[in-house]
């Protein structure tokens, strides 16, 4: 079964052709409104979510398709204690396909264990968010004209933003890519994606705490949110909450056609002065997420059970009684789950679910 948990499960040539039916998509609109009739989505949103919910909604009914779930876990079993493994075999019953967003990380993966349909993360935790990946490479694409040889800075809330963590998964695989990470001390990117991902792939990165020094040099500025449901102690939010505000000063500093984006909502990490801006991308990468969704859920149904489109191969799991993941967000400490393990790169040990390092 082809599920879409980690922007890792969809190859090069597999990226390459969503975002390529998402620009016929584009050019012709009208071909494929039908070719959803009599399917259903369920999406399934344990945390909030206006663009992600939504933009599956709208793809879903563009599609001819149709849409059941819930936005709110307390309306549904969840709140009786039903597990999400539980969950996702009853939605089986109801739905072809589902989209799931969850607090707690590796809760997607667990549901792609046992699930008969295709499971798409919409988000969990501070993880992956691979769909908001896939968006955000049609609009490099839509922006620049190509996804290669780009520099591109990544500014904020690297440690939670679990966008910033699936896009650099994802553009590890595109060629001459430069990644500038632009982050205070407290929030910067966790290690398992820059020796993992970065140093494993051959990713040129750099970091700084100045978005001045950064910025003439980008080809695309993502800005991100500092994500204060994240923080487990708020005087530490307090300290790094402002940390960067991207301006009309700084856009002067840009190159002319720098495409500044950001997964919203935005706090007040870009001021509504650069709006206007025809750099400032972000509204127009929200509609390129329902399009690209559009293109993700035609091809998971294409691909679900065809041969030339399986999970990548991945090694055995690690399981020792000797090990723990300490992350309080994993699915293995909120859900009765083996606790499972993989050796990383430098011989570090990770949890299977959440990718924390282990003790
Ligand atoms: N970009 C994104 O995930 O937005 P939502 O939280 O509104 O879905």
């Amino acid at each position: 079964m082809k599920h879409l948990i980690d922007p890792t499960d969809l190859s090069k040539e597999e990226i390459d052709q969503i975002i390529a039916l998402a620009q016929d998509i584009i050019a012709h609109r009208e071909r494929y409104q039908g070719s959803m009739a009599h399917k259903k989505l369920a999406t399934l949103f344990y945390e909030p979510s206006t663009r992600t919910r939504l933009s599956f909604t709208a793809a879903m009914m563009e599609l001819g398709g149709q849409v059941l779930g819930f936005s709110n876990p307390q309306n549904s079993s969840a709140a009786k204690g039903e597990t999400v493994q539980d969950t996702v075999r009853v939605l089986g019953c109801f739905a072809d396909i589902i989209a799931m967003r969850h607090p707690i990380e590796g809760a997607p993966l667990v549901a792609s264990e046992v699930s008969r349909v295709p499971i798409i993360n919409a988000g969990d935790g501070s993880h992956s968010h691979p769909t908001q990946t896939l968006t955000d490479l049609l609009t490099i694409k839509r922006e620049l004209g190509h996804i290669d040889d780009i520099t591109i800075g990544f500014c904020g809330d690297l440690r939670f933003g679990r966008t910033v963590h699936s896009l650099i998964k994802a553009l590890s695989r595109y060629h001459g890519i430069k990644v500038v990470l632009i982050a205070p001390d407290e929030l910067r990117l966790p290690d398992y994606i820059k020796l993992d991902v970065c140093e494993k792939m051959g990713v040129a990165y750099r970091e700084t705490d100045s978005l001045d020094e950064a910025i003439p040099e980008l080809d695309v500025l993502y800005m991100t949110r500092v994500q204060k449901e994240r923080f487990l102690d708020e005087d530490e939010f307090d300290r790094v909450k402002d940390s960067f505000v991207l301006d009309a000063r700084r856009m002067a500093l840009a190159k002319p056609k720098m495409a500044v984006l950001h997964p919203l909502p935005r706090v007040n990490e870009i001021l509504t002065e650069v709006d206007e801006d025809p750099r400032a991308a972000y509204f127009r990468q929200v509609e390129n997420g329902k399009l690209v969704r559009m293109a993700l859920i035609i091809s998971l149904m294409e691909w679900k059970n065809d041969p030339e489109h399986t999970m990548p191969e991945h090694e055995t799991p690690i399981v020792n009684p000797a090990l723990h993941c300490t992350n309080p967000k994993c699915i293995c400490n909120n859900e009765k789950h083996q606790p499972r393990f993989r050796l990383a790169e430098n011989g570090i040990m990770r949890c299977w679910y959440c990718d924390s390092k282990v003790r």
